[in-house]
């Protein structure tokens, strides 16, 4: 089925007790078994769920993967794909992805024997002079958060395969709508469903969709031993707003793109970061992965002083951590989703104290820029 159909139709069968339409929220915790050893495929509720069941199966078809596993927050679902290894295994990551990520690695992962390589991977030759015997991931965020650099999958992926390792790829950014990292060569594919997925702002949940039963598997079993599973609401939820993740999602990219217009054309903004302008260096590289470019966007106002005035003075524009969102959130990446970076690297990456994102919702774009305009005023 087309893109559209999946959103609304995979894995939503009609409910088999009653026809409803929508899946219900199954909110219980375990399940009657009619006697000893026989069960109807439910067992208890951290193992299965059906309304969990159903938003797996949906993403994991929008993904075109084999397998979803839904988890209680983004950072849970990217946990559980680390405890695929063991101490002493070798991880190549991006060294610009989400500061939370970051943390996640070098402050509790490294303690269990985890090693870490952070490159440019926007330099597939960076990616493979990384690569040691025991590396076993090859972790992939495209475009960067916040800086919105592009890596090549296709590329990466043949030069994590040719050493033993898989391909993981945190499409957060994109949502599948804009993106297919196994359709590129990934071997699993993980959100925060927080975000464009949900698309409300009002759930935080992850997911990890992989492209075989052997991983899909290994994601299941750890799922229920570790058990930071997704509620039944909050995948009840999710699977309201992937219903309409297609149509949010146009909305988002022609808002999205007007913005980074506007803003390459305003004089007080230094610099734009967005790879659907043709001055993004990796522009042709996006026009090729990407079925468009999004709503993400940096902006360099040149000082902290400068960011500050600025986002004080938004009005419609929501200052606020987290993206995704119908409605527009705006950001500071140096103190907020990127504090936790050490300030050297933050530096060299370019998340400086004027740097600013936006991420546009799907308002009407006249409004949001004539809001960026009156905050403007005050720099
Ligand atoms: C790209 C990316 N990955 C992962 C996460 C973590 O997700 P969560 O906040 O749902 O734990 C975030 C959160 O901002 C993110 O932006």
């Amino acid at each position: 089925m087309g893109f559209s159909t999946d959103c609304i139709h995979a894995g939503q069968e009609p409910d088999p007790t009653t026809g409803a339409v929508t899946i219900p929220i199954y909110q219980t915790s375990t399940y009657v078994q009619p006697e000893l050893g026989r069960h109807k495929g439910y067992e208890y509720a951290r193992t299965q769920n059906p309304t969990r069941a159903a938003l797996e199966a949906n993403i994991a078809a929008l993904e075109r993967g084999k397998h979803g596993h839904c988890f209680a927050s983004g950072m849970s679902a990217i946990d559980v794909v680390f405890r695929l290894l063991q101490s002493g295994d070798h991880v190549v990551a991006g060294e610009n992805m989400y500061g939370g990520s970051y943390r996640l690695f070098s402050r509790v992962l490294e303690k269990f024997g985890l090693q870490f390589t952070y490159v440019d991977t926007s330099d597939t030759g960076a990616v493979r002079q990384a690569m040691r015997p025991e590396t076993k991931i090859v972790y992939l965020e495209t475009p960067t958060n916040p800086m919105m650099t592009i890596t090549d999958l296709a590329a990466c992926a043949e030069v994590a395969h040719a050493g033993g390792a898989i391909v993981v790829v945190d499409n957060t950014f994109c949502s599948p709508y804009l993106q297919r990292p196994i359709e590129l060569g990934a071997d699993v594919v993980l959100h925060s469903t927080t975000k464009f997925l949900n698309g409300h702002s009002d759930s935080v949940g992850g997911v990890v969709v992989s492209n075989s039963d052997e991983l899909g598997e290994k994601i299941g079993f750890l799922q229920n031993a570790v058990g930071a599973i997704l509620s039944p609401f909050d995948s009840w939820l999710v699977l309201r707003g992937t219903k309409t993740l297609a149509v949010r999602m146009k909305r988002h990219e022609e808002n999205g793109m007007a913005m980074a217009q506007y803003l390459a054309r305003h004089p007080k903004v230094k610099k734009v970061y967005y790879p659907g302008l043709p001055e993004h260096p990796q522009h042709e590289l996006a026009k090729r992965q990407m079925n468009g470019f999004g709503a993400m966007i940096s902006f360099e106002l040149g000082s902290k002083e400068n960011a500050a005035a600025f986002l004080n003075r938004v009005r419609l524009c929501s200052l606020a951590e987290s993206l995704g969102g119908v409605e527009t959130l705006i950001s500071h990446p140096e103190t907020m989703t990127h504090a936790s970076v050490p300030i050297e690297t933050r530096t060299r990456l370019g998340i400086t104290p004027g740097l600013v994102r936006i991420s546009v919702g799907i308002e009407d774009v006249e409004d949001l820029i004539a809001d960026l305009e009156q905050a403007f005023e005050t720099l």
